[in-house]
């Protein structure tokens, strides 16, 4: 698996499923296996389909390996916006759907058995400053208004003062590699596969749908497109939603030490608490925050440095031994795109926009695919509808976030200066982005003093990428794409790595 950092959740992960290698036949492909596709697959194939689960690399090795695994409905300050753009009822939707997810992840677990550090916790959605105090207020009457127990609180197991937060009990946490690699065990078999290192390339809708991979073609009556952004250039995905990269740390602590709430904090710097199991009946600690734009002020060795110093203040923990960082995608309203990918089409489903709360947006997406696939009625498909572009409620921001993917794509052409120097005094171990007569390269020099070299722009529609010290990866600012130093792709929408490129003579 291409491990990008030190992810916590993919310390001891291992999968070895087979690539595909051939045609198939199955009632349902889905592609991608992270918690939106493992479980849609498990589901499929609970109620009697047959399912291919193709992933690119492997199981769990996209942003699933890579979050806080957080199963709550306390998402931050989300219900105040929901009611003052999309209304009470929405809101009331939103809450439950999310909240009937964590009972479904709680389900599985017991019904299976699975071993995945699952654990009952509150949530806390909490501020420091006092003059913060009062939005917070205006948040709790609308999260009671969509429907949710909760209470206004300055008690909680953190180690330092809060002004207030908001108190939510029966949410949860696990380990989400753990999760995920139980479900795929379950999909494997049968008359249905899980086929790794297997990236699907192209999407014929039709009958049967075709699925294009790297060594051969699925032939299915359905596909469940579950890759975060998709990678079809169809259903105007690209412009509705947009990346959010955010960071992780985690450190061993002894278990009197781990806070066993869920915390996050709504005032700014926004930090991420959480704890899970560890050796020897101690705990990991977790800590999250940072959230920016992909290739926005990208330098990720200060970001992650802020993390590790919050960690040594608030909990006087020093030694950090988990670093990681990724992306989730941004839907242009709050809601999730869950549904057809484009509309006149049954066939092909997707499943993305989770802002950033995919364990229980993924779980209920699965569901609802589910649902559409076996010709069920979903009180949540129109709520959640993926071909929705409501243009009184999103206007704004569509334009403001495509104008900035336009800015950035053509500020990059006409960066000025020559960085042939640059690229040859590159110290081994880093990258650089720069231009060299008319092309803008991607150069990095590998530990042993050798220079690779590729064309800066991302496989998927041209903008430049940029580079990231501190995960050795190539960025790209447009959607999110990422590379691995090697120039190997790592997270799409993206199907292609970049291509080497020699510098001229
Ligand atoms: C730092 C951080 C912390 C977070 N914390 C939380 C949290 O506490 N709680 C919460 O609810 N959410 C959280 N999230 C959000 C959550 O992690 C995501 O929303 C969720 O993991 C998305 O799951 P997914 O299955 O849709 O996508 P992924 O997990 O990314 O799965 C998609 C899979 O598709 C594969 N793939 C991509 N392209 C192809 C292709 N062409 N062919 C085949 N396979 C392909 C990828 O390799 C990947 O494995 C967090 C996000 C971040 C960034
Ligand atoms: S991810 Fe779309 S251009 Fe790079």
């Amino acid at each position: 698996m291409t491990r990008l950092n030190n992810p916590l959740w993919l310390a001891a992960a291992e999968t070895a499923y087979p690539r595909l290698s051939g045609p198939l036949e199955v009632d349902v492909a889905v592609v991608g296996a992270g918690i939106t596709g493992a479980t849609a697959a498990y589901l499929l194939k609970a109620a009697g389909k047959t399912v291919a689960l193709l992933e690119s690399d492997r199981v769990c090795a996209g942003a699933t390996g890579y979050t806080t695994a957080k199963l709550t409905v306390g998402h931050s300050l989300v219900y105040r916006q929901l009611i003052d753009s999309v209304g009470v009822e929405a809101a009331r939707g939103y809450a439950s759907s999310n909240q009937e997810a964590i009972d479904q992840v709680a389900r599985l677990v017991e019904q299976h058995g699975i071993d995945c550090d699952f654990e009952r916790a509150s949530n806390f959605v909490y501020v420091e400053s006092a003059k913060a105090v009062s939005g917070l207020e205006r948040e709790l009457a609308c999260v009671e208004r969509a429907g949710i127990a909760a209470e206004l609180t300055t008690e909680t197991d953190l180690p330092y003062e809060v002004a207030a937060a908001i108190r939510i009990d029966g949410q949860a946490q696990f380990h989400p590699w753990k999760y995920v690699a139980a479900l795929a065990r379950l999909v494997d078999g049968d008359g249905s596969h899980v086929l790794e290192q297997t990236r699907a390339t192209k999407v014929h809708a039709g009958e049967p749908c075709v699925v294009g991979a790297g060594g051969g073609a699925v032939r299915a009556r359905h596909v469940v497109i579950a890759t975060q952004l998709p990678f079809v250039d169809r259903g105007l995905f690209f412009a509705k939603a947009h990346p959010m990269k955010s960071y992780a740390i985690a450190a061993t602590v002894d278990a009197g030490a781990a806070p066993r709430g869920m915390y996050i904090s709504a005032d700014q710097p926004t930090r991420s608490v959480r704890s899970t199991a560890g050796a020897d009946g101690r705990r990991i600690l977790i800590v999250g925050g940072e959230g920016h734009r992909p290739g926005e002020a990208p330098d990720a060795d200060a970001r992650y440095r802020k993390l590790e110093r919050f960690m040594q203040d608030r909990f006087g923990v020093a030694q950090v031994e988990y670093h990681w960082s990724t992306h989730d995608y941004a839907p242009l309203d709050k809601l999730p795109y869950i549904g057809r990918l484009r509309r006149g089409d049954d066939r092909v489903l997707v499943a993305t926009g989770f802002a950033k709360w995919g364990m229980t947006k993924g779980t209920l997406a699965a569901a609802m695919l589910t649902d559409a696939i076996l010709g069920r009625p979903n009180e949540y498909a129109g709520l959640y509808d993926a071909k929705r572009l409501d243009v009184r409620h999103s206007a704004t921001t569509f334009a403001k976030e495509n104008g900035r993917v336009g800015l950035t794509f053509f500020r990059d052409r006409v960066r000025p200066r020559d960085g042939r120097a640059e690229i040859d005094a590159l110290p081994p171990g880093e990258g650089t982005v720069a231009r060299v007569g008319r092309k803008q390269y991607a150069a990095y020099r590998d530990e042993r003093g050798e220079l690779h070299t590729f064309s800066a722009r991302c496989t998927h529609l041209g903008c430049i990428v940029g580079w990231n010290p501190a995960d050795r990866a190539w960025e790209c600012p447009c959607h999110g794409s990422r590379f691995a130093a090697d120039g190997a792709l790592v997270q799409g929408p993206a199907t292609a790595d970049l291509d080497t490129d020699p510098l001229p003579d």
